[in-house]
């Protein structure tokens, strides 16, 4: 793992479907396959999706890259990694023209040819001839000893030396009565022995071979005995850092892949820059420095581990990050932004002041379990290294619900934890009032009060505010549907339980007892099952973990009113409901509220005679919703039933009277039907009043 590529803020994917298993284009069409996409080559991606196994293709706004030796993946998010085995990259790697890393390796297996450097991720392997057999350098290489595939010609041929002669390392022959056993080359590592039972037997045959050797005799026995010493130092030498190796394995791996890594190459530090640069550029340049601002600036100076949860768009990530760049500033720390934990392990420099921010760190939408676990895993491990050197900080964000979801974020200690939504730390009327000032623009400077405090989230509607094409101001701030409606959405493709409370919120019609979760609900849990299967859930929540995710959601969507959940406000649910309830229509129709019934549901065909945040039935729907009707009326009150505004509509009596003349359950009972017949009288409905009166 390594350095992540961040998912940017408001950068939306947008994946595009096919049958067929499928390749990314190759070099010659991936310009054309880029166009039709996407509208510009540079925003197409065909990337590896580590999750499905399979290549992807996404629109992006921008290209991104990583450093060479790496390739860009999908796992959830965009991310960085190492390229595989036998793959390299030796140059900088953009999405915009590659799927993957740039090169094959070398498999040096060419005549005589032998592996002498298996290379990195960002370099070829190197070659060389293998002299035990004889082989040597047709060309000499650049470096002598090895040669590299790719820039020269690396073919080998036998070398022969005459008898008595052998070829050393360094590709000479030498006498071997005249060889120190010391060469400038290294010796092919796995053959030391071989080499020197391969040396021992061309001495014994040279003994054999008499006397004619014998004066020098002494030099050889000489020169033998500094070989096999030097060979004995090797030897030992190598056991030593083999059983140190191994000791450091057993006691822990993570250390070694700290100690192993902590150096920065030139390319991290590019990106990290380009990164900083990204950021400072988004979020710091007309920054206003509210409150929370000024108490996470405190808390990073103070502490070494900080956590800032908020509501999302209250600008939790950009007060966090500046705050961490003013420290940059002002006290000479170095602020690494990363988005994969293990980077604090791989780039943290002991005696270093290095701040960490790790934006949205448990997850953006809903709650990451790798990350969860990450942490529980090397929370130890953390703590040394925090331990260790006093002058590293590590600076999360996470949004609210997320934060609340989840109780392990609340146990990996020890982390400061700034809260955005407290009473002291939410936005106030005159801090709003400043973000509006910084925008420049007159129409926000008109908001109402009450406009401007309706939602958390108003940083996040004035820095989209210029991408509106709707000149409505206070609507779009009064009703942001399009903001909840990607939220919300997010909660959906995610199978995240959050849907589930939203869609429960909208069923009970924006009141939410308690006690469903306490009691023995046995309609709740038929609902909660209906639910679950409409939208999908491998398997249905249980009420518990449902419960939590009302308390998480706390002063983000509910509030909580001790013994009932309801929205936050009534702009909320309208909203909510709007996009939820088309995934939900089976259930809304069964089991709504009879007052959202009422209210807020409305035949789909009746375009014009609907109001913006009506939950629309489709015609296939249309006995539903009428079978609907009429349970409402035998169990409720026919004047409330028929009060609805779609009743004034002909053209929808029309329809309700046809379904009643084709269903069988047409008369009301007595009382009801006294009722009924007066409240169609004063409301001149009288084609209801003639179907009465069959
Ligand atoms: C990749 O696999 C996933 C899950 O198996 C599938 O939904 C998706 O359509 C596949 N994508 C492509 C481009 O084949
Ligand atoms: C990809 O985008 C970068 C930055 O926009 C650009 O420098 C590069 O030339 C592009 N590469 C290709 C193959 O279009
Ligand atoms: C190169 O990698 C192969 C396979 O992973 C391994 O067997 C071999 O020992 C390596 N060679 C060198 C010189 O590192
Ligand atoms: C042996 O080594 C000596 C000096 O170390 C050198 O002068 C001599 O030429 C060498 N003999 C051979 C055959 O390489």
């Amino acid at each position: 793992m390594h350095l992540l590529l961040l998912m940017y803020l408001g950068l939306a994917s947008f994946p595009l479907t096919y049958c067929l298993e499928f390749f990314c284009p190759s070099t010659s069409q991936w310009f054309y396959r880029a166009k039709t996409a996407c509208n510009f080559a540079d925003q197409y991606y065909c990337l590896h999706d580590d999750n499905n196994r399979n290549y992807t293709e996404i629109c992006q706004e921008t290209p991104t890259f990583d450093s060479p030796g790496h390739k860009v993946v999908i796992v959830g998010g965009i991310q960085g990694v190492d390229c595989e085995h036998d793959i390299y990259q030796p140059f900088k790697y953009w999405t915009n023209g590659s799927s993957t890393c740039a090169f094959k390796k070398t498999i040096c297996n060419a005549e005589g040819q032998i592996i002498y450097d298996n290379g990195t991720t960002k370099t070829d392997r190197q070659c060389r001839c293998d002299y035990r057999r004889g082989y040597k350098f047709i060309k000499r290489p650049k470096y002598a000893c090895y040669c590299e595939p790719s820039k020269e010609d690396c073919s080998c041929y036998k070398k022969e030396c005459p008898s008595d002669f052998v070829l050393t390392p360094d590709y000479n022959c030498v006498k071997l009565s005249n060889w120190s056993m010391t060469s400038t080359c290294s010796m092919i590592p796995d053959s030391v022995d071989r080499d020197k039972d391969r040396l021992l037997a061309q001495i014994s045959q040279m003994d054999e071979e008499g006397t004619k050797t014998s004066s020098s005799m002494p030099s050889i026995i000489l020169s033998i005995l500094i070989g096999l010493a030097n060979i004995t130092i090797f030897i030992t030498a190598l056991l030593i850092i083999l059983i140190g190796m191994g000791v450091i394995f057993q006691f822990t791996g993570a250390e070694v892949i700290w100690q192993s890594h902590n150096h920065v190459t030139q390319d991290i530090i590019e990106l990290q820059k380009k990164r900083k640069d990204e950021w400072k550029r988004e979020f710091c340049n007309e920054f206003v420095k509210t409150s929370a601002y000024s108490e996470i600036l405190v808390s990073i100076r103070n502490e070494q581990c900080v956590i800032v949860s908020g509501p999302a768009g209250s600008g939790k990530s950009s007060s966090t990050f500046c705050a961490a760049l003013n420290l940059e500033e002002t006290e000479k720390f170095d602020l690494w932004i990363i988005s994969d934990p293990g980077d604090i392990l791989k780039y943290s420099l002991p005696d270093n002041k290095q701040i960490f921010f790790i934006d949205d760190a448990f997850g953006k939408y809903t709650v990451s379990q790798t990350k969860i676990s990450w942490w529980s895993e090397h929370r130890c491990f953390i703590k040394d290294i925090l331990k260790e050197n006093k002058d590293l900080k590590l600076v999360m964000t996470c949004r609210s619900y997320i934060y609340h979801s989840e109780n392990t974020i609340e146990t990996i200690k020890p982390f400061c934890h700034v809260n955005l939504l407290s009473e002291q730390l939410k936005l106030t009327i005159s801090e709003r009032r400043t973000i509006v000032e910084s925008y420049k623009e007159e129409k926000l400077k008109s908001l109402s009060d009450d406009v401007v405090m309706l939602y958390n989230f108003f940083p996040s509607l004035c820095s989209r505010f210029h991408e509106v094409p709707n000149n409505d101001t206070v609507e779009y701030f009064t009703f942001p549907v399009n903001y909840i409606a990607e939220e919300v959405e997010h909660f959906r493709i995610s199978f995240d339980p959050f849907y589930l409370a939203l869609a429960v919120l909208v069923i009970y019609g924006n009141i939410v007892h308690t006690e469903l979760f306490k009691s023995k609900a046995t309609d709740f849990d038929g609902i909660l099952k209906h639910l679950s299967n409409t939208l999908g859930y491998k398997e249905k929540p249980s009420k518990k973990i449902l419960l939590s995710r009302f308390h998480a959601l706390k002063d983000f969507y509910v509030i909580d009113k001790t013994t009932w959940f309801e929205s936050l406000h009534e702009n909320l649910f309208l909203m909510i409901s709007h996009c939820i309830s088309p995934y939900i229509l089976p259930c809304v129709l069964l089991y709504g509220d009879s007052s959202l019934i009422k209210e807020r549901v409305r035949l789909e065909s009746h375009r014009g005679k609907i109001s913006k945040f009506d939950i629309l039935v489709p015609e296939d729907f249309t006995t539903v919703f009428f079978q609907r009707l009429v349970i409402d009326l035998e169990k409720g009150k026919p004047e409330i039933v028929f009060s609805s505004s779609q009743h004034t509509l002909p053209e929808f009596r029309r329809l309700f009277i046809t379904y009643l003349g084709n269903s069988s359950k047409k008369r009301l009972e007595e009382d009801k039907h006294q009722i009924a017949v007066h409240c169609f009288t004063k409301m001149g409905y009288n084609d209801y009043l003639r179907v009465l009166e069959d």
